[in-house]
Order: structure tokens, then sequence, then C-alpha cells
């Protein structure tokens, strides 16, 4: 992957494991068909090389639209995509990566993730098929999705190619300092996911209050304190080219500690905003910094 010299913002990646990750990426869940190309050619637009899509969110055919448009260079843009829990068994993740890279009208992706894990179908079985994608020449680089520490570990043990990312939610209202560690111990970029708590982040008070101080707006606080923790790259989510803009407008100022720390203390025990019936059981935090009051018997 090749970066302008004269683009800051760019420059800014995740080392991971011999990937080159962009700090921020554009997030594309429920950004579908004509919003989604509009959304993607935005981000391009404004000097994005990062996007992030699955199968599962039914837009990589927009993503891949937009790719084909925007007159970037394919080997400026970093593209992930993510194989859905139900196609984990050999056969079915093979066809499922083909056609997701089909889709995107690609030769491949950069970074294919597992999206979740499926305790019905043997994490050996699902790794080596992901390996295999990687073999094959579909993707550059392998990863995972929302797996737990003990699940990333065993992951790891059993990839012979490294993996580079666990794509998880984390923002300040989540505690993820475990899989944070688990990922440094691995050598892997944390992705974070709904970045911005799917938004409900925007309105907290202590973030509106660093947003005036510092004179930006609250997304970008959030987004700052995220891509400012090593080994942290982000995907938010827009399809508004201002917020699109703004979003990536996160290179030009620090948070310095007591900021960091403050912005860390927010965390809480309600603050996971993705929960779908299968999801893992996930890492519990050692302490929180502000614990929800016990419940009265
Ligand atoms: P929109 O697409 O209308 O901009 P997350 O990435 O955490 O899932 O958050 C996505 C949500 O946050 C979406 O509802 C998105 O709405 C909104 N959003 C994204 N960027 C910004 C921003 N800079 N300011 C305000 N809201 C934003």
């Amino acid at each position: 992957m090749t970066f302008p010299l004269n683009a800051p913002a760019l420059a800014q990646v995740v080392a991971a494991n011999g990937a080159l990750i962009p700090r921020i990426g554009l997030g594309t869940w429920q950004s579908t068909h004509d919003e989604g190309v509009r959304a993607v050619r935005a981000a391009l637009d404004a000097g994005y090389r990062h996007i992030d899509t699955a199968a599962r969110y039914e837009n990589e055919q927009a993503v891949g639209q937009a790719l084909s448009v925007c007159g970037v260079p394919r080997d400026e843009v970093f593209v992930t995509t993510k194989v859905w829990h139900t196609e984990l068994r050999a056969a079915d993740f093979r066809r499922a990566a083909e056609a997701s890279v089909a889709r995107l009208g690609l030769d491949h992706v950069d970074l294919l993730l597992v999206h979740w894990p499926n305790p019905d179908v043997s994490l050996e079985e699902t790794i080596g098929a992901l390996n295999d994608a990687q073999r094959r020449g579909l993707t550059r680089h392998i990863g995972v999705s929302n797996f737990p520490v003990a699940l990333l570990d065993r992951a790891v043990a059993l990839s012979p190619l490294p993996l580079v990312a666990n794509q998880c939610e984390y923002h300040p209202y989540l505690d993820q300092a475990k899989l944070l560690a688990a990922c440094s111990r691995h050598g892997m970029a944390l992705i974070s996911h709904s970045p911005l708590g799917s938004g409900k982040l925007l309105a907290d008070p202590v973030i509106a209050d660093m947003a005036r101080l510092h004179g930006k707006q609250p997304a970008q606080i959030i987004l700052r304190w995220l891509i400012q923790q090593p080994g942290v790259a982000a995907v938010p989510k827009s399809s508004n080219p201002v917020r699109i803009g703004e979003n990536l407008a996160v290179f030009d100022f620090e948070l310095d500690a007591a900021s960091m720390a403050r912005i860390g203390a927010l965390a809480r025990a309600d603050g996971r905003v993705s929960k779908p019936a299968w999801h893992p059981e996930w890492d519990t935090p050692d302490a929180l910094h502000n614990p929800l009051p016990a419940a009265q018997p």
C-alpha cells in the first residue's frame, strides 16, 4: 500500500503483523444502495483510504461501485470485508469470501475478517479456511471480529499466517483494557467498530466539555481518544458528507494525559451497544471507574 507524501492524515496507520491499517476508516453498516455509493465516494474524496464493509451489510456492490469510479488507485485504499458467522465451515467460507470479492469488483481485499465467532463450527476449520483465503490471494491480510480474549488466543494459536486485527466495539463507555492487552501481545490492531457508540456518546456532557475546550466536535474528541491509543484504529459510520469529513479531521490536535484519563473514566457497566443474540461471552472489565450502583434488594 502506498501513501501520497502530502497527506498527513493518510500517513496515520497502525502497523500490525505486516499490515498498515489507516487509523480512520469509513464504517458502512446501514449505508446501502445509492446512499452507500455516495458515502464511500464522499469518504474517498475527503481523503479516507480505509473502507470497512461486510457481506452482511449488503453493500459490497455499492462500495465496489464507488471504488471503481473514484479515481483513487486501488493500491492506495485499504478495503476490509467480513464473512458472516453462518458461513464458517470451510466450503461455505471459501464460497462466501469469493462472492464478497466478486461483489466488490476487486481481485482481492486488504483484510478479510471472521465477522462473529460461531460455537457450532470448529474454530480450527474456520481459521484454516481464513488462512486458505489469504494463501489463494483473495486477501492480503486476515483477522477476526468480535472475538473476546480467550477466543482470540485460540484463533492466534490455530493460525499459521498472522492475524492482523480484531475488530470489536470500542469507545469511551466500554472498557476494553483486556482485549487491548491481548491484541498488543499478539501484535494485532484493535479496530473499533461503533466508535461513537452508534451515536450514543455524542451527547455525553464530559465529551461536550472537552469538545468546547479543544474547539472540536464531540465525534472528533471520541475518535481522537481512540486513535491516540497504540494499536487502535476506528471505523466511524456516517452517510453525511460533512460528518464524514469531520471524522477524518482528527490528526491536527492531541489530547493530553489528563484528558485521555478523563474520557477513559466514562466506561460503564451498561456501555456496550452491540448485543446481537449470537454474541460470545464477553470479557468483563477488572474494575469499572464508575460502576452503576448495585440493584437494591
Ligand atoms: P449519520 O450517518 O447520519 O452521520 P458509530 O460509527 O459509532 O456506529 O456511529 C454512527 C452514528 O453516528 C450514525 O448514526 C451517524 O449518523 C452518526 N455520526 C457519525 N459521525 C458523526 C458526527 N461526526 N457527528 C454526529 N453524528 C455522527
